[in-house]
């Protein structure tokens, strides 16, 4: 594990070195109209919890407690194998195989007893010549894997991007484009989410091959991170649609270190209110919601929290579109007149995001409070206020406020809303126009 995990890391770094700055023209994505992932992704996937010590009795565990919890009701649907299930070699026929020992009856038992339960299995593999634990990769192989992959009954194809050959760390657009022809000529409905982490601009280029594209390198439980990520997709809302969405990595609500921080950095994880904020954040910002904790260890605060309807349905919502930010206040320095911490010291912000019929809005509150910690005298509730013309409502319309994280309506209101929201915290709304008057 400890050679496949800096092996891992190697092949990230030397990737992403090869990538800094190269420059990719803007393009116009066409959609990918495969049928799925109209609306973004919602599931459980291995990786950042337990990375290579995956098998068939981990997923049906964890498969299980999706249903026994209720979050495969809520939409949760998609359970997802990342990196190390494969065996070292193809087999004679070329063609991809499973660990035997943690996958002894082989990858179409699991995905049939997933489809019992109602639920989809997902698999992992690379656009290079190994995946980035150093398992055999897809590259030369396209047709081939995805034909693999819809045999066993796979619905959903992470597919990665370390080991690349020249020619692809020049240009990857042709090979993931092949990747999702052939997908799609297998006939069978695969949601394809790429995972190239934002580099050549993929942002611009994938809805027009795949459901969904990372666009960030890797996440993990640790305030700073989320807030990085964050702010690496507050420009990219003009790439979302249905059918095709900006992934800003897996969600870290109740993961307890991650598989990179357990052996280079301190192990970490979310406080529920930063998890909470977290949570409202991507599903504003309608990233597919793959939940990355141990379901059998799950608080229930955790369980609480990717478990909203609302929050989930602000995520789901058929339009699309996904939120960008509307408002900021900064705050100045902390060391000699300049902001040191990540962030520019960020104080707080307000995220809207434009929901399906007419007039109404999600929008996240958020005192993000860069600037200062938990010791530091500033760590406080900070009130926050959006004007409703900001958000994109007629001057003189009444607006009818809910808290979805409380499940409280909070009344007509006119003008702005402001409220007190915790460091760290957000607070998550839904606003809808009363009587009937258009956007502004
Ligand atoms: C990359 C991806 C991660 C995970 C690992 C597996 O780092 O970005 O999400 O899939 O590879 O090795």
């Amino acid at each position: 594990m400890s050679t496949s995990l800096s092996s891992h890391i190697l092949s990230f770094a030397v990737t992403m070195m090869l990538f800094a700055g190269v420059e990719f023209a803007p393009q116009f994505a066409q959609g990918l109209e495969n049928g799925v992932g109209r609306t973004p992704a919602l599931g459980w996937n291995t990786w950042n919890q337990f990375g290579c010590n995956v098998s068939a009795a981990l997923i049906l565990e964890q498969a299980r407690l999706l249903v026994s919890t209720g979050l495969a009701e809520k939409g949760y649907k998609y359970v997802n194998i990342d990196d190390c299930w494969q065996n070292h070699t193809r087999d004679s026929h070329g063609k991809l195989q499973a660990d035997a020992k943690r996958f002894p009856d082989g990858i179409s038992a699991l995905s049939k007893e997933l489809d019992a339960m109602g639920l989809l299995l997902g698999i992992y593999s690379d656009v290079g010549t190994k995946t980035c634990a150093g398992y055999p990769g897809s590259s030369g192989s396209y047709e081939i894997d995805a034909a693999t992959f819809a045999e066993w009954g796979i619905s959903y194809l992470k597919f990665d991007t370390c080991s690349l050959t020249a020619a692809e760390r020049k240009d990857p657009r042709p090979a993931y484009g092949e990747m999702s022809t052939a997908l799609n000529s297998t006939g069978r409905p695969i949601l394809y989410s790429m995972c190239n982490w934002g580099q050549h601009k993929s942002y611009q280029w994938a809805g027009g091959m795949a459901n969904s594209w990372r666009t960030t390198e890797d996440i993990w439980p640790q305030w700073q991170r989320v807030v990085e990520l964050l702010e690496a997709n507050k420009d990219l809302a003009q790439y979302a649609r249905p059918g095709a969405f900006n992934d800003m990595d897996m969600i870290e609500v109740g993961v307890n270190g991650h598989v990179f921080n357990q052996k280079l950095l301190p192990r970490t994880k979310l406080t529920s209110r930063e998890a909470e904020s977290h949570f409202s954040l991507w599903a504003l910002m309608s990233s597919p919601l793959i939940l990355g904790l141990d379901l059998s260890q799950a608080p229930q605060w955790a369980l609480d929290i990717v478990g909203n309807d609302e929050v989930i349905a602000m995520n789901q919502d058929a339009a699309g579109h996904q939120g960008n930010l509307v408002a900021e206040v900064k705050h100045g320095s902390i060391l000699g007149g300049k902001c040191v911490s990540l962030g520019n010291c960020t104080h707080t912000q307000v995220w809207r995001k434009q929901l399906a019929g007419v007039q109404s809005v999600g929008v996240v509150l958020f005192n993000r409070g860069d600037d200062w910690t938990e010791n530091s005298p500033k760590w406080q509730v900070e009130t926050v206020q959006i004007p409703f013309s900001k958000l994109g409502f007629a001057a003189d319309v009444s607006v009818h406020v809910r808290d979805v994280l409380e499940h409280k309506d909070l009344g007509v209101m006119t003008g702005s809303v402001a409220l007190p929201v915790p460091p760290h915290g957000v607070r998550t709304l839904v606003l809808k126009a009363v009587g009937g008057a258009a956007y502004a």
